[in-house]
This record gives C-alpha cells, structure tokens and sequence, in this order.
C-alpha cells in the first residue's frame, strides 16, 4: 500500500510521507513555514507557534500536526504572516534582546524573523524582566534575559546528548530555563561538545570566547533572510 499523501499548501500540490508533519513535508517541498522551537533532528514541540498555519480552515502548529489526504493547507498569507509577526513582537518585549550589544546578531533566528515579517520598531511596551544570568562554567555561559523557552536545549540535551542538563521550572512568568544541578551550569555535565550548546536560536546559550570569531556582515542572515535556505518556490 502505498504511504505517500497528496496535499495542498497555498494551491500547491505537495507529496509528502504517511507521519511526516506538515512542516516536514513543507521543507522537502521547498515551501517555508517559519519556526523557532523546531528543529531537525529534535522531537516536536509545538511551544511557539510561530509555525501556525490553518489546516481546512483550523489554526494548526504546523510542526506537530501530521499530513492528511488532501487537506488544504494556508501559510504564506497576510492573516497568518500577521500572527507570526505578533507573536515575535511579544518575544522581543517579554525578553530582555538588545540585538546591538548581543553577539549572537546576524545569527539569531528571532532577529532574522523580526526582519523577515518587517518588525521594525516594538509594538508592545517592554516588560524588562530581571533575569540572570550563568556565567560559572569555563566554557559555556546562560544569558535567560534572551530566552524565548524554546525548550531546543531541553530536548538536544536529553535525546541527543542523553544528559538532562536542562529544564523548565517556574510558571508563567517566573518560567525559566534551568539547569540540573544544584544552582549553576559548572556543576552541570555539560560539555562543548553537547548538541545542547549549538541549538539555541536567540543569544541564550553560548560558547565563550568566540563570540565575535565570524564578522557582523557575514553571518547567516546578514544577505539572505531566513528560510531562503528552504525555499525554492
Ligand atoms: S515551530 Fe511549531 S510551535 Fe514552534
């Protein structure tokens, strides 16, 4: 029996696999869905909702909602590029993401989508969270001021690296990113060699002293914006 779908996204006809996920199928598709917590190669988390995209008319995570025979899907449209955009807004001012003074600036996907959807000035009042930061360990440090609770270091360090260096704690609010040890990262089993240290989209979690090892101007959307490297449609 055969296991490919046919489906549509934007009057596109697209094939795609029995179990892939609509963002999955979109990809190989050369169609772009915008993300932040998904990522290939970990589980789907569905936390963002950047990748909204209605299904039939329903507003789906397009990251774990699997293909279906013939289901009609819409992404690139101005009411969904105008949910993903409010969505990123609320990012950039429930944080604290001074994209001028972080070294992660023309590498950080929240950054590249702000440009991306035409964000160009706040358009919610800044909320200036106090957050900390952990700085302990010799190698790695945590800046939560830029975490958007993605929850990509969580699942690389469990399935990737097998380690559970972190996790959530706190509700609403007071949520933050966390490590498993008693207070900081350097008691942590964490290594450079983690996956869990390359995953982070936004300036959270970084190596240190190489911040600045590839120039402002030629970092991964200083010419190209993101997704381009996606989509062929
Ligand atoms: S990318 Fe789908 S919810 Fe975050």
């Amino acid at each position: 029996m055969s296991t490919t779908i046919t489906f549509i996204i934007d009057e596109v006809e697209v094939k795609a696999q029995k179990g892939q996920t609509i963002l999955e199928a979109a990809d190989e598709a050369g169609i772009y869905i915008p993300r932040l917590c998904a990522m290939k190669d970990l589980t789907p988390f569905g936390s963002c909702r950047v990748c909204t995209v209605l299904v039939n008319g329903r507003p789906q995570a397009a990251c774990t909602q699997p293909v279906a025979p013939g289901i009609v899907v819409e992404n690139n449209t101005e009411k969904l590029l105008n949910i993903r955009k409010n969505i990123i807004e609320m990012l950039f001012v429930e944080g604290n993401h001074f994209c001028m003074f972080c070294e992660k600036s023309g590498n950080c996907e929240l950054q590249a989508l702000a440009y991306r959807l035409g964000i160009d000035a706040p358009a919610f009042p800044y909320q200036f969270p106090k957050r900390e930061i952990d700085a302990t360990h010799r190698d790695i440090f945590i800046d939560r001021n830029r975490c958007i609770l993605c929850a990509r270091c969580v699942r690389a360090s469990r399935d990737l690296d097998g380690k559970n260096v972190f996790q959530f704690i706190g509700r609403g609010p007071e949520k933050r990113i966390a490590v498993n040890a008693q207070i900081k990262l350097s008691d942590t089993d964490i290594n450079l060699t983690d996956k869990a240290v390359d995953v982070c989209p936004v300036g959270a979690i970084l190596r240190k002293r190489v911040g600045y090892k590839v120039p402002v101007g030629q970092r991964l959307y200083d010419h190209k914006p993101i997704g381009s490297e996606i989509e062929t449609r």
